[in-house]
């Protein structure tokens, strides 16, 4: 199994990914990491918790950064996720406490505790990820890979025209990331666009997997109507998800090796784009997607779930 850290600001997509993550037996999942985002890192820890809990795992927690590397703090993103992160789904306080640990020391200790195995998958903006990579110098050489949800190469934004929103949140943390010599894969919209999941999916999987099937269900009513708020009837994006099933089916995704930078300025802030001519690592951008295949994978085993 794939030793997996996820980063997250959950989030309705978020929630998704995790479930996933406890389902699949090809993960082992040894903890999250919890950034701002979708919600503010404090909603996000306490959020993660109670993923954790429902989902029956005891594993570690590390609350982490609260504020982009060099903008100024911003405001959540409550229309598409509700004032809590799971659209109507009243607040609960968990009964867990994140770990000690910030983050990024959390990170750092991961990775060199599993030199060369782990994966880590953010799925938020990359704060923690670029102040792991400052911290500590092998960082970058003790992941295996860092397989993102953000970005867009050839798809637009969706927070701007430009930019998509976990990129945009920090910019100059996805730089860092970019330029940190990491094997990184970028899941971006090029794919999550492309993998649309309707009331219809969820209403079936609260059927199979009524426990935590039918909590998912609930979060989709909200997320579903923030869709049809911007004209997309046919579905919402399962782009947290698509990132977690990278990392254990790469052969789902065409990825295309792209130097890439990230624009920290001006209209085009936050927007991932090509930079051929640099030295940098290439970046695995993901450019297609086997949809059916994700989308089956992804129900199929939700419905494992109680
Ligand atoms: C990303 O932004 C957040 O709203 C989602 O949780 C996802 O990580 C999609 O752009
Ligand atoms: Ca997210």
């Amino acid at each position: 199994a794939v030793k997996m850290i996820i980063d997250t600001d959950p989030g309705i997509d978020d929630a998704m990914a995790i479930f996933y993550a406890a389902a699949a037996s090809d993960i082992d999942l040894l903890g999250l990491t919890t950034v701002f985002g979708n919600v503010t890192t404090d909603i996000a820890t306490r959020n993660a918790l109670r993923l954790l809990e429902a989902a029956d795992l005891e594993l570690p927690v590390a609350h982490g950064a609260e504020a982009p590397l060099e903008l100024p703090p911003f405001t959540p993103s409550a229309h598409v996720h509700g004032d809590e992160g799971f659209g109507d789904i009243p607040a609960v306080t968990p009964k867990g406490q994140p770990v000690d640990e910030d983050a990024a020391d959390f990170l750092c200790r991961m990775a060199r505790e599993h030199k060369g195995e782990l994966v880590l998958c953010p799925i938020g903006p990359l704060t923690n990820i670029a102040l792991a990579i400052q911290r500590d110098p092998e960082f970058a050489q003790n992941v295996a890979r860092i397989v993102i949800m953000g970005g867009s190469l050839n798809e637009g934004g969706n927070i701007t025209p430009h930019a998509e929103a976990n990129i945009y949140h920090d910019p100059h943390s996805a730089d860092v990331v970019f330029a940190s010599g990491a094997k990184v894969v970028m899941v971006g919209l090029d794919v999550t666009h492309r993998i649309l999941c309707t009331k219809a999916d969820f209403t079936a999987i609260a059927a199979q997997a009524p426990e935590l099937g039918g909590m998912l269900q609930e979060m989709s009513v909200f997320y579903l109507k923030f869709y049809e708020t911007v004209g997309k009837f046919d579905g919402c994006s399962l782009h947290d998800p698509a990132a977690v099933i990278a990392c254990t089916h790469p052969e789902l995704f065409e990825t295309q090796p792209v130097p890439m930078r990230v624009s920290c300025e001006g209209e085009t802030s936050g927007a991932t784009l090509a930079d051929p001519d640099s030295q940098r690592t290439p970046v695995d951008v993901c450019i297609g997607v086997q949809s059916d295949a994700v989308k089956t994978l992804f129900f199929k085993r939700l419905s494992l779930l109680p």
